[in-house]
């Protein structure tokens, strides 16, 4: 008899930029590996070929006049492609995935950020996601103006680098409502800790998260 496997789960991590994603993405994959579960690391915009052909549309500071709308539809469409080709057959398999961002992003950027309805975002989240959301999303934090300065290190940035703070003041603001909108599956870490505070809070959560789903 074929036993189909647990559907994995689904962990997506969010914030503004310079709140250290990457540095904890890779903790967090150091944890699951330890724990000994299957998974993969993808991201947002990208993930799969068509979609990172999408994420370098949406980034090149040459593509000054992209609409706020078409900028939207791109990272659905992106996003779509990137839940057929990768995400969905991940999950079925009993494969966990850990996506730097996914469409709370699109609520802070492109809803808070730059000014679409809310109610807009959640339709074609419903119409390009069907029942799919992330199990767990961890949400670091940090004020726009530190974040910005973290960020700032880095060479070349990108279009969405170059916005002016109030841009990133109100996608930060969105997550923290999104996450007192959604306790059970959004969890706020303060990414002005020390990275070895960060780290044990994860740890704990994701340990937690690890034994809830069992
Ligand atoms: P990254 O720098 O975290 O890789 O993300 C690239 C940019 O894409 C980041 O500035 C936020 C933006 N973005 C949106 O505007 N909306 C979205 O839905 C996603 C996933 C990302």
């Amino acid at each position: 008899m074929n036993v189909r496997p647990a559907r994995g789960s689904f962990i997506s991590i969010e914030g503004i930029e310079g709140v250290g994603k990457s540095t904890n993405i890779n903790f967090i994959c150091e944890i699951l590996d330890d724990i000994g579960i299957k998974h993969i690391s993808t991201r947002e915009p990208g993930g799969t070929p068509i979609a990172e052909k999408i994420r370098d549309l949406l980034l090149a500071i040459d593509n000054k006049s992209i609409c706020a709308m078409s900028e939207f539809l791109m990272i659905f469409a992106g996003r779509a492609q990137h839940i057929h080709e990768l995400i969905e057959p991940a999950l079925v398999e009993g494969t966990w995935v850990v996506c730097d961002r996914f469409t709370d992003a699109t609520y802070a950027y492109q809803g808070a950020g730059r000014g679409l309805p809310a109610e807009l975002i959640e339709q074609m989240e419903v119409i390009v996601q069907g029942s799919i959301r992330p199990d767990l999303t961890l949400i670091f934090d940090i004020q726009a103006h530190l974040g910005l300065e973290r960020a700032s290190q880095r060479s070349n940035p990108d279009r969405f680098e170059r916005e002016e703070i109030e841009f990133f003041n109100r996608a930060r603001e969105c997550y923290l409502a999104r996450a007192s909108a959604f306790p059970n599956r959004c969890k706020l870490i303060d990414a002005s800790q020390s990275i070895s505070q960060v780290q044990s809070e994860l740890n704990d959560l994701l340990r937690d998260f690890v034994v809830s789903r069992k």
